[in-house]
Formats: C-alpha cells, structure tokens, sequence
C-alpha cells in the first residue's frame, strides 16, 4: 500500500520507490462453511447514551457473529468477564481510559481469549474499536517470561503498525511485555539485517515485507508464535493488496509454530475477499456486517459541486480552513502523491497553514508530520490513501475528498477506500462530517456509484460559494 518493500535483504533503502497501490499513486501511473450458524446476541445496554463521560457506542450494534463448532461464547459486558490479568486491566482503565467494552471488544475478545483458539474474520465499523481487540488478544496470549516473538501483527503501512505498536504499548504498560516495530528504516539508521541480533521481544508489529525479510534472515522466529493477526486484512489479502506476502507469511508461520490462531480485522471485506478468506482461514469464527450498514451514523455526509479545479481550491481556502480549524482537525485527501504536493505547496504560499504526506516522502519526514497532526500542532493534513485505513485520531472531525477515490487504473470508485477514507472523522461514536468535491461529469458518476453501492442518499451543499450553507451543513452535522 505505502510503498511496498523491495524484496533484497541488506541494501539500504534508497529514496522510496514509485510503485502501484491504491494507497498512494504517482501522478505518471494514472493513465493507467460449512459452519453450524449459531448467533451470538449483543446486549444493547453496553453503550447507553445515559451515561454521562462517556460517548455513545459505535455505530456496531448490526454485529451479528456465526461460530463454529460447538464452543459457546458469552458476550463480555465488563472487561473483568474476560479473565484478562490484571495488569491488563489496569492498563485498560488507567493508561487507556476505557471504562468498558464497545459492542466489536464485548463480542469478539471472548472468541479470541477462549480455547480451542479458533481463527476469527472480524468485520467492524471504522472507529469501533478492532485494535483493542487484537492488541488484548495478543498481550493476554504472550508468556511473559518467554523472551521470543509469540505474538505478530501485519499493518499495510509504516505509521499503522507504529500506532498499533504505541496502542499496544499503552495497553500493556503494566505488564512487561515487551514489542517490536517491524518496519523499513531510513538510510540514516539503517543496520542490515544480518547484523542485527535475533528478535527477543515478544510482540512483533510490522509490515508485510519488513516480517517477511525478517523471517527469511532468520532473525524473527516464528517457533513460538501463537496468534497472528492481520489489521486491515481485506487489504492484507486482496490480489492488488499484500496478497502473495500474506500467504507465505501465515504459511511460514503456521508450519514452523504448529496452531497458531489467525485474526483477520478490517471495516470492509469485499465479496471477493470474503471468499477467499473462507478459504484461508477454513474453521473459523466470523463477523460481518452488510456494506448497507457500514456507514457511521454520526457522520454527515456532502457533496459540493465545483464549476472547475480552481473552485475546488476556493471551497478549501474559503470554506474549510475557514470551519475547520475552528472545529478540530481536518484531513484532506488528494489522489497522487504528486497533486498532494502541488495542492500544499499552492496553500501554504497563499499563507494557509497545512502540512502535507505521502509515500514519497523520506520516513523521518513522515514521522514528523504524523507527530506533529497527532500532537494536536497542525490542524489541517493533506494525505494521499497512504492514511485513508486505520489513522486514529479523536480531534478530526472534518475529511474532505478533494479527488474521489477511484480503483486503480479504472474510473471506477474504489467503495472500500471511500468509506475508510470518511471513517477517520466520527472515531468511536464521535460526530464529523466529510466534504466531497465533484467537479466533472466522471466525478458525478463515481460520487452515484458510491452512493449506491452503500444505499446511502448523499446531499448537496447548494451552493460552494456560500459561507451559509457549509455552516448549515456543519450545524447540521453537530459541529457548530
Ligand atoms: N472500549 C473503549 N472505550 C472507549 N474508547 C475506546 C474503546 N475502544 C476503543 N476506543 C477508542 O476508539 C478509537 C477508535 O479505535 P480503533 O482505532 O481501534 O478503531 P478501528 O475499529 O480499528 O477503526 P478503523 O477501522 O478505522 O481502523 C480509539 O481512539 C480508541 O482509543
Ligand atoms: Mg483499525
């Protein structure tokens, strides 16, 4: 997705390679169960509006879960249901602030903490709380006195397994565990691999190819692994995602550890991933939730239309950094990486504050930018979909598709990315709203393709020029 890793072992990376993905596309390559079906009820009293401090529970409560075999599971409604040490618990309340399980925790964590340890495909809104759920299952399934990896998480970009890796850190503060970021490093600190001493600690959170390179080198062993987890799997194994690394990844794994529980998380799985996910993981525990239910409740919606590109430029410089910044944090989403810079570069000489990222970037950089908008220090973000999946942050409020997501080489609207996309306002219940700018015919096609495949009526801003109807848009989406 990012930048997908080049395969050699020790050559230091140079600058990031231009490659295909969906998530971060260089301008010149735009041319271009058999189950015994048991469900399993999610009491509705987990989440109540009632309770004050406390936001409203996702928009999760459509879960339905179908187990296989026999094993009964009893939803948890308190973290304390879940035989969770208490070290984990305390890191729970205390480091994390939570105060009990969302609807996604309350039903998935006892599947996943409950031998035989079965494999899990989960499906969960954006925002609903999957990281907790595999970050839990992780720590409570490592030994803490056996210093080897045990535990391996697969992310599709750097700064998703850096934030899984901080959650993890949060959470398992109290208990010692220790954890890994498995990611490629910049040429300024660049150790080859064969000069690194094997991987002592016990969770390892990586991308594809920075584990795989790894586990080749014989630097990560995998003998004592028992719960792989993949974030954002439909990506992780979809043919034009992270596929073929997957695969040899689990497989690796699944011979040299034996069983090895495999959860599969992510907010959308295609028909087609579905499919072949039936097949990789065969006897497993599985949650979806239809695509008509995915769209987050809280979150509103727009279209605007723009006469021409030059209006689409008036509608960020008039209207959204003129709401935005008065409202939380904004994430802008441009299609290449070469028109995220052009659009930043146009901003910040007319004297608008923004910063931008994308995969071309070097990493340092990268980690800067990401610091700083988590820091709360830049309000206004400008990504390629190098963040359209699993970027938390609570203060955004505002996304807007400055270019609509289109599947790569086609003009067709990429469904997935669109709801990932707006899923990183509305985070856990929150209240956001999301701006898409049309400006073309094909623009207008893609924007009833999406509307259509998710059965959900987007309206219009009437008109872009008007500062009264993006306030009524945003009071309307409770921000004002
Ligand atoms: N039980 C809980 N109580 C309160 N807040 C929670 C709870 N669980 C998760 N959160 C918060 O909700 C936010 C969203 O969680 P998370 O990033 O895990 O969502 P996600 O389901 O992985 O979404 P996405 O599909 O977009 O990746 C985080 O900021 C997290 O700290
Ligand atoms: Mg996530």
């Amino acid at each position: 997705m990012a930048d997908k890793e080049s395969s050699s072992l020790e050559v230091a990376p140079a600058k990031a390679e231009e490659k295909k993905s969906w998530a971060d596309v260089a301008e010149e390559e735009e041319s271009e169960a058999e189950l015994k079906l048991k469900e399993l009820t999610v009491s509705d009293n987990n989440g109540s509006a009632s309770d004050p401090g406390l936001l409203e529970d996702p928009d999760d409560s459509q879960i339905k879960a179908v187990v296989s075999g026999d094993t009964v599971y009893a939803s948890a409604l308190k973290f304390e249901d879940l035989n969770l040490s208490d070290d984990l618990i305390k890191g729970l309340y205390i480091e994390m602030g939570f105060s009990r399980p969302s609807k996604i925790q309350a039903v998935t964590l006892p599947m996943i903490l409950t031998p035989p340890y079965k494999d899990l495909v989960a499906q969960a809104h954006n925002g609903s709380g999957k990281t907790t759920c595999f970050v839990l299952g992780m720590l409570s399934r490592v030994d803490p006195n056996l210093k080897v990896p045990q535990a391996i998480c697969i992310c599709p970009t750097r700064e998703l397994a850096q934030q899984n890796q901080s959650v993890l850190l949060r959470m398992g503060k109290f208990s010692g565990i220790t954890s890994m970021c498995a990611i490629p490093s910049d040429s300024s600190n660049f150790v080859p691999i064969s000069k690194r001493p094997p991987i002592t600690e016990q969770v390892v959170i990586g991308t594809p190819g920075t584990i795989k390179k790894w586990m080749s080198a014989r630097k990560l062993a995998t003998r004592d692994v028992k719960i792989l987890v993949f974030d954002e799997a439909d990506h992780m194994l979809a043919e034009d995602g992270f596929r073929d690394d997957s695969e040899r990844i689990m497989k690796d794994i699944q011979r040299s550890s034996g069983h090895c529980q495999v959860l599969l998380f992510s907010a959308t799985f295609n028909e087609t991933v579905k499919a072949f996910v039936s097949k990789v993981v065969k006897d497993s525990n599985q949650i979806f939730v239809k695509k008509e239910e995915l769209t987050l409740e809280k979150l509103k919606q727009y279209k605007v239309r723009c006469p021409d590109e030059l209006a689409k430029l008036e509608v960020i410089k008039d209207k959204i950094f003129e709401f935005g910044q008065k409202i939380g944090q904004t994430i802008i989403f441009v299609r290449t990486r070469e028109s995220t810079q052009r659009l930043h570069k146009t901003l910040v000489q007319e004297g608008y504050e923004c910063t931008s990222i994308q995969g071309a970037m070097e990493q340092a950089d990268r980690d800067k930018i990401i610091k700083e908008f988590k820091d709360g220090l830049t309000k206004v973000l400008l990504t390629t979909d190098l963040l359209a999946r699993g970027f938390d942050q609570a203060q955004v409020n505002l996304v807007i598709n400055y270019d609509l997501p289109i599947k790569y080489g086609t003009s067709e609207p990429d469904c997935e990315v669109y709801l990932h996309r707006i899923g990183r306002a509305g985070r856990f219940g929150r209240k956001g709203a999301v701006f898409n700018l049309i400006c073309t015919d094909r623009d207008q096609m893609i924007m009833e393709k999406i509307e259509k495949h998710f059965a959900h009526y987007i309206p219009e801003v009437p008109n872009w020029r008007s500062e009264e109807d993006f306030e009524k848009a945003l009071k309307d989406a409770g921000l004002l």
